[in-house]
């Protein structure tokens, strides 16, 4: 199996990313890190190991990271995903502690521990745990295989700020490190997320499976969705996170193009923009592969059939 970990800020979207991985053989959570993004640092990482515990994976390690973006306070995102991040099922507290190492350490000694060109990260969230730690282990860029990442917009535009979409727009100066890395970066944009929306039709499958993993999702979502629901005209809202996982899985579900992408780091308009150069009218180098398409059924048939695994 391919080696992933996943540096997340749940956020139900987030939740159902996870989910996904932890469903599927094709891949291997190393570790999941938090960080803060849609609610402060202390409910991801209680969330991401409520996730955890709700697949029943004590295996899998969660480390707890950054509280703070590089330089700006912390924007969250409650109006979308409720106070404690995870609205919409209640769950208890979970038995799983936080792991040891600091996130940061903690992507560090993977990527170092794991032969080289064999771990990719997944961020679902801002980019500060990401960023500091290839700021801290430079020597980490050329050993990842990867980044696939959740972030930015073109066509699309913006979700938090007409001009930016959340996890950019809370840690700009980390996304700009990121883009910067040399790393091999893949973008999974809101104009890819915004044609993977939930419908009733789809959800009501999810409930069908009547799992208790199923049920705790379907609540999740059902709560998720109604923010986004006057935006898309009825339709629900949209499932950004699992795209990355979806990405690792079948990336013929989707297309896209290797592009330059910048990060806006002065405007306090257009903060968190990502510039992505989609018709090449710069010669910037490209530096990241954005996806533009998804094959919505495609893709929201696998997450069906791997929930049901759960
Ligand atoms: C991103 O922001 C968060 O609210 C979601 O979890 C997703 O990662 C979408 O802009
Ligand atoms: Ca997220």
């Amino acid at each position: 199996p391919r080696k992933i970990i996943i540096d997340t800020d749940p956020g139900q979207d987030d939740a159902v990313a996870i989910l996904l991985a932890l469903a599927s053989p094709e891949l291997e959570v190393l570790a999941i890190t938090a960080v803060a993004g849609n609610v402060p640092l202390d409910k991801t990482s209680r969330n991401a190991r409520v996730i955890c515990e709700l697949a029943g994976r004590r295996d899998v390690p969660v480390h707890e990271g950054c509280d703070a973006p590089l330089k700006r306070k912390l924007v969250t995102a409650e109006h979308v995903h409720g106070k404690t991040g995870l609205d919409g099922y209640d769950l208890p507290d979970p038995s799983i502690p936080v792991a040891d190492l600091h996130a940061v350490e903690a992507i560090i000694h993977h990527v170092r521990r794991e032969p080289p060109g064999t771990v990719t990260l997944c961020p679902l969230g801002p980019l500060t745990n990401v960023a500091t730690a290839l700021e801290r282990a430079p020597d980490i860029a050329e050993r990842l295989a990867g980044i696939v990442l959740m972030g930015g917009a073109y066509f699309e535009v913006g979700n938090v700020t007409p001009a930016a979409e959340f996890n950019i727009y809370v840690d700009p100066e980390a996304a700009e490190i990121v883009m910067k890395s040399g790393i091999d970066i893949t973008i999974l944009p809101l104009d890819v997320t915004h044609k993977a929306l939930i419908t009733n039709e789809w959800l009501a499958k999810v409930a069908a499976l009547d799992t208790p993993v199923a049920r705790v999702v379907s609540a999740w979502l059902d709560f998720y969705e109604r923010f986004d629901l006057e935006k898309y005209g009825g339709a629900g809202g949209p499932l950004h996170d699992p795209c990355v996982i979806a990405w690792l899985l079948k990336p013929e579900l989707f297309s896209g193009k290797h592009i330059n992408v910048e990060i806006e780091t002065h405007s306090a308009l257009t903060r968190g923009m990502t510039v992505a150069d989609w018709w090449g009218v710069t010669d910037r180098p490209p530096n990241a592969t954005f996806i533009g398409d998804v094959d919505a059924k495609g893709f929201f048939d696998l997450l069906l059939e791997r929930l049901a695994r759960l």
